[in-house]
């Protein structure tokens, strides 16, 4: 066990994570040449396209040195700060962190937010600064910057080009110099903590552990302390990273056990598995994330109903954070209400449902949890739009705020303090790191941000301001339901909750955006906001005519009337029923548009 080192990497989003375990995988010969692309370890797709992590991924990889040989397990980690759960149940697997930070962008909010996360699990920081190989690193100033933040002096910070693979080497020198070997006695009870977990249709639920104390080996029988369940183990094994089957694991190591239970549901991130029938005392597991961002998932073929329902069990071992709810709506049949920590994780759920299991999906306008106390000052959550009462029911209205901290270079301050004025807001404080860049504080409705206020603020300061935010919890706001009808039937999904004062402006935004957005329909349709009955705001998506004699040659009159005719009966039988058929990905577009 004196040879094993459990570490991660943290830092912001983009600062070289990925690219610094592919250094890491080479030096070690973890993987083949021929295999190797970069940021190997983001292995799903979606990742590599959009170029950021969602997952965390561990790998094991032995690395020599002159005098040893040391088993080396390191979990990559997302940035964003969406996906920061990855990030807090993955450092309760190890023992340190290398923090990184990129030499042109220097310290970002979640730089601090992940490094606050380490310090309180107690791991040893291991700093370094990123990419100074780029013309425009700005490296004295990162190292300073961290410096501060960390309290120790810039020769402590190691400079790296994770691309070019500069020093990269002294990283791995620090992690077995600096970084402590994991504790545990291999004789005691097994107690593993699941940090992951994924769903094999043969070997059933393969949780991700982290060998805590005592050891396991296949078809010993296991159970999970707080689910009850129990199961034979299918087999044992170790990230490379790709699953390697070993004959058993031990107290100190990170790797998997095949559990071959088969209900998603009764493996949890957090659990303790164990061989003992009792005495053994469950680990600490995680708190519970709380979803901020609700949105309803409907299939948008009704039979997918029970398809939809077995994938977000499935996709929830791989994704503990998001929470789901079957709810039922007249107009768009059975579905989900589902929690989410940003509309970032909302938006990638999604787009795994319809990859990973080919579901066409009707998602609703996400939204936050409102509060609202009725005129008997009973008070009730309301998760989704279309619950929200009549106005002459509601004493009072609240909503969540959080605390926003902004970190941006100094010269931007004046671009990031425009995007600022577009929304309500509260200033709290300003903070210098040093001379050149700057921390925000301000409290702010949780509304105001889940839709791309991220990506107005990085927009004005060319992506060098981030930010990050923790709920302070409900405060009073004079909110009302905006409703759209499109061809007057009400659209329930496309209802919104919003400050009295910004409807006008909001629901001309909505209508505005569908006549952009609907596919042209055979007869024109009225798309109309609508506050308490009143229409606020209209607009009309024109009839585009198709030219139904076109397949005709010649003078043929009367088969041209014929069909003209037959065209005109269909369009009033159509605008009589109102029924327009509306893409998912118009849902997208308005719900994107914010
Ligand atoms: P997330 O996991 O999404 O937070 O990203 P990450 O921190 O894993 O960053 P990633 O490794 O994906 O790198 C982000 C971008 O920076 C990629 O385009 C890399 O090629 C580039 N990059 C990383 N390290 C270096 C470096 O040392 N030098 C240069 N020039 N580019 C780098």
């Amino acid at each position: 066990m004196k040879n094993i080192r459990n570490f991660v990497i943290i830092s912001h989003v983009d600062h070289g994570k990925s690219t610094l375990a592919d250094r890491f995988l080479e030096l070690t010969q973890a993987v083949g040449e021929r295999k190797m692309r970069p940021q190997f370890l983001d292995m799903m797709d979606l990742e590599r396209e959009r170029g950021i992590t969602i997952k965390l991924q561990p790998v094991q990889m032995i690395y020599k040195t002159a005098s040893d040989t040391y088993c080396l397990n390191l979990i990559d980690t997302p940035g964003h700060v969406d996906f920061s759960y990855e990030v807090s149940r993955s450092l309760v697997a190890v023992e340190g962190a290398i923090l990184l930070v990129d030499a042109t962008k220097g310290i970002q909010a979640q730089t601090v937010c992940n490094l606050e996360l380490a310090k309180a699990q107690g791991l040893v920081i291991i700093p370094a600064v990123n990419k100074i190989d780029l013309k425009v690193a700005q490296t004295e100033q990162a190292c300073q910057e961290m410096a501060n933040l960390l309290n120790i002096r810039e020769e402590e910070i190691i400079r790296i080009s994770a691309k070019n693979g500069t020093n990269v080497e002294k990283i791995l020198e620090a992690v077995i110099q600096k970084i402590p070997p994991p504790k545990g006695d291999p004789e005691k009870p097994l107690r593993a903590l699941i940090f992951d977990s994924k769903y094999d249709s043969y070997k059933g639920v393969i949780a991700f552990v982290r060998i805590k104390e005592g050891k396991i080996e296949k078809e010993e029988k296991i159970s999970l302390m707080a689910t009850k369940a129990s199961s034979r183990v299918k087999e044992v094994g170790v990230f490379k990273p790709e699953l390697t089957t070993l004959k058993e694991l031990k107290a100190g190591e990170i790797g998997y056990i095949a559990t071959g239970i088969k209900e998603p549901g009764k493996v949890r991130v957090g659990d303790t598995i164990t061989n003992f029938e009792s005495g053994v005392q469950p680990l600490e597991g995680y708190r519970e994330p709380s979803p901020v961002v609700f949105a309803s998932l409907y299939p948008q073929n009704p039979d997918d109903f029970d398809l939809l329902k077995d994938s977000l069990a499935k996709l929830k071992l791989t994704d503990p954070s998001f929470i789901f709810e079957p709810e039922s709506k007249e107009a768009l049949g059975r579905g989900f209400r589902c929690g989410f920590l940003g509309s970032l994780h909302t938006e990638i759920i999604c787009e795994r449902l319809s990859r990973e299991f080919g579901l066409d999906l009707i998602i609703s306008a996400p939204s936050v949890v409102y509060k609202i106390i009725d005129k008997d000052n009973n008070e009730d959550f309301i998760y989704s739009s279309s619950d929200w009462p009549d106005t002459s029911l509601i004493k009072e209205t609240k909503e969540p705020w959080v605390r926003l901290e902004i970190i941006s270079p100094s010269e931007y301050l004046g671009k990031v303090l425009k995007v600022l004025e577009s929304i309500e807001r509260k200033h709290v404080e300003n903070k210098y790191f040093g001379q050149e860049k700057v921390l925000l504080v301000y409290e702010v409705p949780l509304r105001e941000i889940i839709v791309d206020f991220y990506n107005k603020l990085k927009g004005a300061t060319q992506g060098y301001a981030s930010l990050s935010y923790e709920i302070l919890g409900y405060r009073g706001g004079d909110l009302i339901k905006l409703d759209i009808l499109i061809a007057g039937e009400l659209k329930e999904a496309f209802s919104k909750i919003v400050p009295q004062k910004d409807i006008f402006e909001e629901g001309k935004k909505i209508v505005k955006k569908l006549k952009e957005v609907l596919p042209p329909q055979l007869f024109s349709v009225p798309l109309q906001a609508v506050v308490g009955g009143k229409i606020i705001a209209r607009e009309t998506l024109r009839a585009q005519g198709k030219d139904v004699t076109a397949p005709l040659y010649g003078g043929d009159y009367s088969r041209k009337r014929k069909l003209l005719e037959k065209q005109k009966k269909g369009k009033k039988l159509l605008k009589e029923k109102g029924k327009i058929k509306i893409p998912p990905k118009v849902f997208l577009e308005v719900f994107k548009s914010g």
